[in-house]
């Protein structure tokens, strides 16, 4: 097929994945007018293999399902990575390999441990929620999305509470993988020795585990997971804390954001959740389709196919783009409004329901709820009082800077 490199539906691709363009918000039109259409298009990007941009609800939801037609083995981002036989990289494995430790893995997330975590959050958020109460006028990503996501990453690794200055340090740095914007971006040996002082730090708090009584939380349930005599070595350990590091700052941290910013646009809406805390349960699943933090995922096409008129052939990317497809109008009634009454459906925040389907999203959607069910009962005038900052990218649909006040007008 001849590429075109002046069409709408290529001008409209380079603009869903340049980061600049982000900064002034997502490119919502040239999602709207892909989908309609060209949902399977061809993206030339430097130094990239050919990306197929899959904008369509049906179209994402189906490659995240098929694990054979469309492999992760070489990682899910822009960034090609090759996870060695022993990984325990979720992100980067294919079945049945990647079903092992997923089974090993989710032998500490159950329903119960991550339920077990509510207390905790209840009380990080109550402190988060007594700082900004005392501050009044304050920037809602570094005093509440961000801390919320840090300490609750700390808690899930079972980190002692002195410790955490440094937990945040590294994960910020790790977590940034990814984003470019300025702001945020480390260099890559400030990136690396991140990586090196986390492994450290997890071989230490390890060992200090291993020779104290066994507890029953995540790390515990880690430590003993088991199947067929596997057990997760040090190392695939410490790749989990890193992904950790990775999966569960920037979402939670944005979500969170987008949701105060939403709210504060919306205050009829904010003061229901303000009023009846119940109406939370499915704000948050609107709140994750609104703000869908992970722009896409990509994975590499395994053999030559069909789809939608067009042939992709083994090796080339897709990039599943889930913003597009929580506004497909084909799904999503009013796909653009913002409506926390609306019945949560089929959003793919999480992922498109496949095998590397989000491993925490139980604790998200519980991290999220807690935050905003303590914040608004005591601050239901949380009010946005200046332009947010955007964040520099095309692939987390960030904010990084949020001005509030507690004493909102409305
Ligand atoms: C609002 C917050 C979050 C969002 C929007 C989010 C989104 C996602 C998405 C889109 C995927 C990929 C799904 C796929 O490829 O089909 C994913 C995978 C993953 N997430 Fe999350 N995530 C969030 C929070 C978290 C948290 C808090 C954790 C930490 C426990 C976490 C851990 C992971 C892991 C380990 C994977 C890889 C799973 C695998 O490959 O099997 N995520 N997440």
């Amino acid at each position: 097929m001849t590429v075109d490199s002046t069409s709408q539906a290529d001008l409209d691709a380079r603009a869903v994945f340049d980061p600049d363009v982000f900064t002034t918000g997502a490119p919502y039109d040239a999602l709207a007018r892909l989908r309609r259409d060209t949902p399977v298009h061809r993206v030339e990007l430097d130094g990239l293999p050919a990306v197929w941009l899959l904008t369509r609800h049906a179209d994402v939801t189906a490659a995240s399902r098929d694990d054979h037609g469309f492999s992760s083995s070489t990682g899910n981002t822009f960034v090609e990575v090759a996870a060695g036989d022993h990984s325990a990289m979720l992100p980067s494995l294919d079945p049945p390999r990647h079903t092992r430790v997923r089974q090993l893995i989710n032998q500490a997330f159950t329903k119960r441990n991550v339920a077990q975590l509510e207390d905790r959050i209840r009380a990080i958020a109550r402190g988060i929620v007594d700082r900004v109460v005392e501050l009044g006028e304050f920037d809602a990503v570094p005093e509440i999305s961000a801390e919320l996501s840090l300490q609750v990453i700390a808690e899930v690794l079972g980190v002692p509470v002195e410790d955490r200055l440094s937990i945040f340090d590294w994960s910020n740095a790790i977590g940034s993988l990814g984003i470019e914007d300025p702001d945020y971006a480390p260099t890559p040996e400030a990136l690396g020795e991140a990586g090196m002082a986390m492994f450290a730090y997890c071989n230490e708090l390890l060992e200090a585990r291993r020779g104290s009584a066994p507890r029953e939380d995540i790390l515990g349930a880690l430590l003993a997971a088991e199947i067929d005599g596997e057990r997760l070595s040090d190392a695939q350990l410490g790749e989990f804390f890193l992904l950790l590091a990775v999966a569960g700052n920037e979402t939670t941290r944005n979500t969170l954001s987008h949701g105060i910013l939403a709210l504060s646009e919306h205050p009829e809406q904010r003061a229901r959740v303000a009023a009846e805390p119940g109406v939370l349960l499915d704000a948050v699943e609107e709140l994750l389709r609104w703000s869908t933090p992970v722009l896409h995922f990509r994975r590499t096409v395994t053999r030559d196919v069909e789809l939608h008129g067009h042939s992709l052939s083994k090796g080339d990317w897709i990039a599943m783009h889930y913003l597009s497809a929580n506004r497909d109008e084909a799904v999503f009634d009013r796909p653009h409004d913002f409506d926390i009454s609306r019945k949560p459906g089929p959003h793919v925040a999480f992922g498109g329901l496949g095998t590397h389907f989000c491993l925490g999203a139980q604790l998200a959607r519980l991290e999220i709820r807690v935050m905003l069910e303590e914040l608004y009962s005591r601050v239901p005038h949380l009010e946005v009082t200046g332009e947010p900052v955007r964040l520099r990218s095309a692939f987390f649909h960030g904010i990084k800077r949020l001005p509030c006040t507690t004493e909102g007008s409305s």
